[in-house]
């Protein structure tokens, strides 16, 4: 069966859905894989690196997708790559199937067998291909190194001739993975760090990376599938006010707090922001679902009364070679999983199958149940 790898087509996307050691191990499992020329070029894997793990490269786009039975993408494709995928094959990206419904109807138009790696169920048996949290481990890395350096502060303790610098204050909202991983760089970087997470169970983890868990009183909102439950706006709402002087007192804001499918909870109004001292900064990473600050904007960095507010979506594409080796491993658990003798078995009595298959036949599958 061929394995289609296409070039990423999305602005700004810089990651590849297979590098040279996902396709050795694809090829040792009896796959033929055909990656576009140049498709991990932004990641820095040349062409030859894929020629020497078993692939042949592709001139065009055309000739990518020409017969493939599996297609690995990273983002959810264009309408001029929907057509150039044959029939039956079947589709795995991160598909952003909740914000492009009319993806799914174009992709059951086109008879192609789309998997959103999003949908990936927080199960054990699934962890090794579960996209958000590698993407998210490194997104929680990235957000630390881009606050610090915009930070006009350094964030370890200093003891010098030169007198005493203070450790830096970094606080890190939602402690997920995301969450986790940037407290612990920030740790790693010397500075003081304080936490907190509407789900009390994550505690212990905040703190055995040395960082303080804070001690509000808001009720514990532990949803299904290891996720938050949205809360109510007045719990959020009380959040906020007590939050806003551990917010006042830190260098480096980190937010990550997310709730599957809803808007991200607004814990950081424009008054808060007010409130911080000029320099201090706040890394939004759920800038891409509304964000957790009234002052983000999505995209962009902005400085309001001296505060830097960075809202750059999908950090990992800053991080594009190892961000593309975690999330090619992710698909290839994923493609490995579906093999049967050679070919890929879409079976609905899978838990996974079931979770991320959102077309099939011809049919959207995704919100019909
Ligand atoms: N395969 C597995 O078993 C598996 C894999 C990955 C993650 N998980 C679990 O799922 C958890 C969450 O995963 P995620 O990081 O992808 O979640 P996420 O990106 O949906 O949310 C990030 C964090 O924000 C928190 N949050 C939501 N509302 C908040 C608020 N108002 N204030 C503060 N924090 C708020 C959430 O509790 C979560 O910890 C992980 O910590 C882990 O326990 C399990």
């Amino acid at each position: 069966m061929k394995v289609a790898v296409p070039k990423e087509t999305t602005p700004g996307e810089t990651r590849v859905a297979a590098v040279p050691d996902s396709v050795a191990k694809a090829v040792a499992a009896g796959l033929e894989v055909v990656v576009e020329s140049g498709a991990g070029l932004e990641a820095n894997f040349p062409d030859s690196e894929y020629v020497a793990a078993g692939a042949k490269i592709a001139a065009s786009a055309e000739e990518t997708y020409r017969d493939a039975g599996a297609i690995l993408k990273v983002q959810p494709p264009s309408d001029g790559e929907v057509v150039l995928m044959p029939r039956g094959a079947v589709l795995v990206g991160i598909l952003q199937v909740v914000r492009r419904p009319e993806l799914l109807e174009g992709l059951a138009g086109a008879g192609v067998t789309g998997m959103a790696m999003e949908l990936i169920p927080r199960i054990s048996r699934a962890q090794g291909m579960d996209v958000l949290s590698s993407q998210a481990s490194i997104g929680g890395y990235k957000a630390v190194l881009v606050g610090a350096e915009r930070l006009d502060k350094i964030l370890p303790l200093q003891i010098t001739a030169a007198g005493t610098l203070a450790p830096g204050r970094v606080l890190v909202l939602g402690a997920g993975v995301a969450g986790l991983q940037a407290i612990a760089t920030a740790k790693r970087l010397g500075a003081v760090v304080e936490a907190f997470d509407v789900r009390s169970a994550v505690r212990e983890e905040v703190e055995s990376l040395g960082a303080k868990f804070l001690e509000i009183e808001v009720a514990s909102a532990e949803g299904a599938g290891g996720y938050a439950r949205e809360q109510s706006e007045e719990q959020v709402a009380k959040q906020r006010e007590l939050l806003s002087d551990r917010i006042a007192a830190a260098d480096l804001v980190i937010t990550t707090a997310a709730v599957p499918g809803r808007r991200a909870p607004l814990l950081i109004t424009g008054d808060m922001v007010a409130g911080m001292r000029p320099g201090s900064v706040i890394v939004d990473l759920a800038a891409d679902s509304g964000g957790n600050c009234e002052s983000t904007v999505p995209g962009e960095e902005v400085v309001l009364g001296g505060v830097t507010i960075v809202g750059i979506p999908d950090l990992p594409r800053t991080v594009p070679h190892h961000a593309s080796q975690t999330y090619s491993r992710n698909l290839l658990n994923l493609l490995v999983s579906l093999l049967e003798e050679g070919r890929l078995e879409v079976d609905f009595e899978d838990e996974v199958v079931k979770a991320i298959c959102v077309t099939h036949d011809g049919k959207v599958l995704y919100g019909k149940d």
